[in-house]
């Protein structure tokens, strides 16, 4: 029978690698989900078939857990709006790396109750080690995600009262970092010698909490999308070191996989951002927070004189951002590009900027939603030489990710990869106000001569450029 639990937990690990490996394309990406939960609900059912054959299941326990877990779990999906998703992957990021922490700790509890358990030589430090680091790092992803939550909100509400999330990072933190970092070292070394002693595990859970929150807190603007990966990462890191502790390879398999594949896009972010991980970590790259005051302004122009303008334009470029994903006007941007494509024979690219909206893939997630064909879909480093030979750039709701302070080489945006819209021959811009990005920088892009602001939320005013564009 324990060949079974064998052969389950290798089953559930394949079909997590084949999800994965479908969920390195769009079209293909779906399935890889779908294979993703078939792994998990076989891992979970050979979970239970192992603890009934090691001395019967806890059912009330197991089915408890179900029903309060698939609660939440649909109240939490029913309830989130579509731009709330990436501050819930960032909440589900702790609470994984919490589960883990959890689950190491009863390990080690279970010592306290019964001396026979606990092992001898190697087997002590290996298990005492892995419980250490799985505290820190799970406990640590609790805190540090609850923290980037409040962050991608961009405050919390105390009693009616809205308060921004802070972000600050003197220099003299990162020396505090690592004095934290060392004192669970000694921590763990000391619980090594005394593995009953449940002071040493509490000072390591109370420690890896401050670091949560020490860590992210410098961090802000254009370095959060960094960071939310790498928590991400960490969730995937503890479990790994659970699965160590309670010798559950599939655990130690589905973790090892969220650690590279989240540290790989923490990789691929930071080259985004033009920054090495170290930088964001200690470097406070992502700005104060403050907001920058907007003293500038500029007339807006109507539906009616961009439909005109787009009318004899043979390129256009559209570039979507985070305020396309508040509007939800993804349908009426494809009907966009359809209508010039027929009326106007227009040919008709997406630019793609790695961190628009606020989550990895944000923006090909809302256009494969309206059926925008993945081919037109172009990454920002491939689309950038196009521009030069673009009649019109359409900027619906992006900000940052078109700001050319970013070039400037200081402020929150300082060296950030950015979509050239400003080499565009025209710009039409389509946002509510003159407002800032999240980084919270001033877009000189709005101001310059060739640019024409459409004001007003994309759904109406792409709705509004669709209807002058069929008159025309
Ligand atoms: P942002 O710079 O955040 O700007 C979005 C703009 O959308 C705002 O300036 C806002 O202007 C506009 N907007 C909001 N609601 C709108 C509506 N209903 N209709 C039309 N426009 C609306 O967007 P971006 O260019 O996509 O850049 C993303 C930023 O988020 C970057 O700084 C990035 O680092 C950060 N970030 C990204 C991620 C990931 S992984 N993608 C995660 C965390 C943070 P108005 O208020 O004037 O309308």
């Amino acid at each position: 029978m324990e060949d079974w639990v064998s052969i389950g937990y290798l089953f559930s690990a394949a079909l997590f690698i084949f999800g994965l490996k479908k969920l390195g394309h769009p079209r293909t990406a779906p399935f890889g989900n779908q294979l993703g939960a078939l792994g998990m609900l076989v891992a979970v059912v050979t979970t239970i078939l192992s603890m009934q054959l090691a001395g019967g299941a806890e059912w009330i326990l197991i089915g408890a857990g179900l029903v309060i877990g698939s609660l939440i779990g649909y109240w939490l999906a029913v309830k989130v709006e579509m731009t709330g998703m990436p501050e819930l992957v960032a909440m589900f990021n702790g609470f994984g790396g919490a589960a883990s922490a959890l689950v190491a700790l009863s390990e080690i509890w279970k010592y306290l109750e019964n001396a026979d358990t606990i092992p001898t030589g190697l087997e002590l430090t290996v298990t005492m080690v892995a419980a250490g680091l799985s505290a820190l790092v799970g406990w640590m992803t609790l805190t540090g995600s609850m923290l980037a939550m409040y962050k991608l909100k961009g405050g919390i509400s105390v009693f009616g009262k809205w308060i921004k999330t802070p972000t600050w990072g003197p220099s003299w933190l990162n020396g505090v970092k690592v004095l934290l970092m060392l004192s669970v070292g000694v921590l763990i070394y000391l619980s090594i010698g005394e593995p009953t002693n449940t002071d040493y595990m509490w000072g390591i859970i109370g420690i890896s909490c401050i670091l949560g929150i020490v860590l992210v807190l410098p961090i802000g603007g254009a370095d959060m999308p960094v960071v939310v990966s790498l928590l991400n990462s960490l969730s995937g890191i503890a479990a790994a070191f659970t699965g160590f502790i309670i010798g559950n390879s599939v655990l130690i398999i589905a973790g090892s996989l969220v650690g590279a594949s989240g540290l790989i896009l923490t990789f691929i972010m930071c080259k985004a951002m033009n920054r090495t991980l170290l930088d964001v970590l200690f470097k406070s790259f992502g700005g104060s927070g403050e907001k920058a005051s907007l003293t500038r302004t500029k007339v807006g122009s109507d539906a009616d004189e961009v439909a005109m303008m787009i009318d004899g334009a043979q390129k256009v470029i559209i570039v979507p951002g985070y305020g396309m994903a508040v509007s939800q006007c993804q349908h009426q941007v494809k009907e966009f590009a359809d209508l010039i494509t027929e009326k106007f024979d227009t040919e008709v690219k997406y630019a793609i900027h790695p961190v628009a909206g606020r989550m990895p893939g944000h923006m090909n997630v809302l256009l494969a939603e309206a059926n925008v064909p993945y081919e037109q879909l172009i990454e920002m480093d491939e689309i950038n030489g196009e521009f030069p030979d673009c009649d019109v750039a359409v900027v619906i709701g992006a900000n940052d990710t078109t700001n050319p302070a970013a070039r400037s080489g200081e402020g929150p945006l300082a060296g950030m990869p950015i979509i050239d819209a400003d080499m565009a021959r025209t710009v039409v811009i389509i946002k509510r106000s003159l407002s800032v990005g999240y980084a919270g920088v001033d877009n000189d892009l709005f101001y310059m001569d060739k640019t024409m602001m459409l004001f007003g939320d994309g759904k109406a005013m792409m709705s509004q450029l669709n209807t002058a564009i069929k008159e025309i």
